[in-house]
């Protein structure tokens, strides 16, 4: 596409302008798309002079870290160190159940490992972010900060606290024209149509506090999820679907034997940009192959329920 194609030559002639002929530049990837296609921007711009970061929270999906890692690595062939550093956040996580509290505690914990490996780096003068034009609106709403529900920018003290001037080549596009840019720009297609993943991860879908053993349960329960959803070839239609854990223990039957534990919740969603969702009226039998198999498979879940709220007044998150 031709006007793509002109804005990425445009894009890249910014930012060479901006870093410089030798200046270096940091990038923190989330798995996301919009960092990753920003990433890709840059490293087009000024190559190995970025060097990207992909930090392991523990709260990723299964598989995610090593998954994602690869395909920074092999296929986009950036420049990325991935940190291993889930056991750091889930400590910090530990005793923690308020919602925003698991929010800011992420996202200091981000921030600390970010400063120390920028540090390491030494020398670094950019960061680089996959800001959206959604974000600069919601970041500068006139309604003032009480109007914020959720602290949704869980990175936003980076550039404070380490002195680093941003760049954001992505600050006037909408979400379906990064994806363009991807496209343009040769990412793999499984990377640019993936559901959007809050910061928290699966921390803001376990409800109560976050323990290694519950984000275990989780990440089995959402991935039967996701494959079912994929198998029934919904999952392009589908903006969110995901499970969410309870903090609520009920009564079943295993054989001769009563069980006490998990319930958990699936949660599937179409929206255009997030502000508003309606729940998917996902066929029965895609529900009862996904409530059997969690139940089947996961040993510690012995109840699902199928969450039928939209947004609003229901956020797609439950915290
Ligand atoms: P809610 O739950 O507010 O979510 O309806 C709207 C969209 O935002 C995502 N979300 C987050 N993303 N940090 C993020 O980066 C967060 O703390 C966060 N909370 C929610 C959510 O997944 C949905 O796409």
């Amino acid at each position: 596409d031709w006007n793509m194609q002109s804005f990425v030559e445009a894009a890249i002639a910014d930012i060479r302008a901006r870093i410089g002929p030798t200046g270096r530049a940091i990038c923190g990837l989330s798995g996301g798309v919009d960092s990753a296609v920003a990433a890709a921007l840059v490293a087009e711009a000024i190559g190995d002079r970025l060097t990207c970061l992909f930090v392991d929270n523990g709260l990723l999906r299964l598989g995610e870290f090593d998954e994602v890692l690869a395909t920074f690595r092999d296929t986009m062939h950036l420049n990325v160190r991935g940190i291993a550093a889930g056991e750091r956040f889930l400590t910090a996580l530990a005793g923690v159940d308020d919602p925003e509290a698991k929010r800011k505690t992420i996202g200091r914990v981000f921030v600390e490992v970010f400063q120390e490996e920028a540090a390491r780096l030494g020398q670094v003068e950019f960061l680089v972010q996959g800001t959206l034009y959604p974000d600069v609106i919601e970041s500068v709403s006139v309604k003032g900060p009480s109007a914020v529900i959720k602290s949704h920018h869980n990175v936003g003290g980076l550039p404070e606290t380490l002195h680093l001037k941003l760049v954001e080549p992505l600050r006037e596009l909408f979400k379906d024209e990064v994806r363009a840019v991807g496209r343009q720009l040769g990412l793999p297609e499984a990377l640019l149509r993936r559901h959007p993943f809050p910061g928290p991860g699966l921390a803001v879908r376990i409800v109560g506090e976050v323990t290694p053993a519950r984000v275990a349960l989780l990440q089995r329960a959402d991935a039967i999820v996701t494959e079912e959803i994929r198998a029934a070839g919904l999952y392009d239609d589908i903006w969110q679907a995901f499970a969410v854990l309870l903090p609520v223990r009920s009564v079943g039957v295993m054989g001769d034997e009563r069980t006490y534990e998990h319930v958990c919740a699936i949660r599937a969603v179409t929206s255009q940009d997030g502000m508003t969702a309606d729940w998917v009226r996902l066929p029965y039998d895609v529900l009862h192959r996904i409530s059997r198999r969690i139940i089947a498979e996961v040993r510690g879940i012995n109840r699902v329920t199928y969450d039928i709220s939209s947004k609003p007044p229901a956020t797609i998150e439950w915290e």
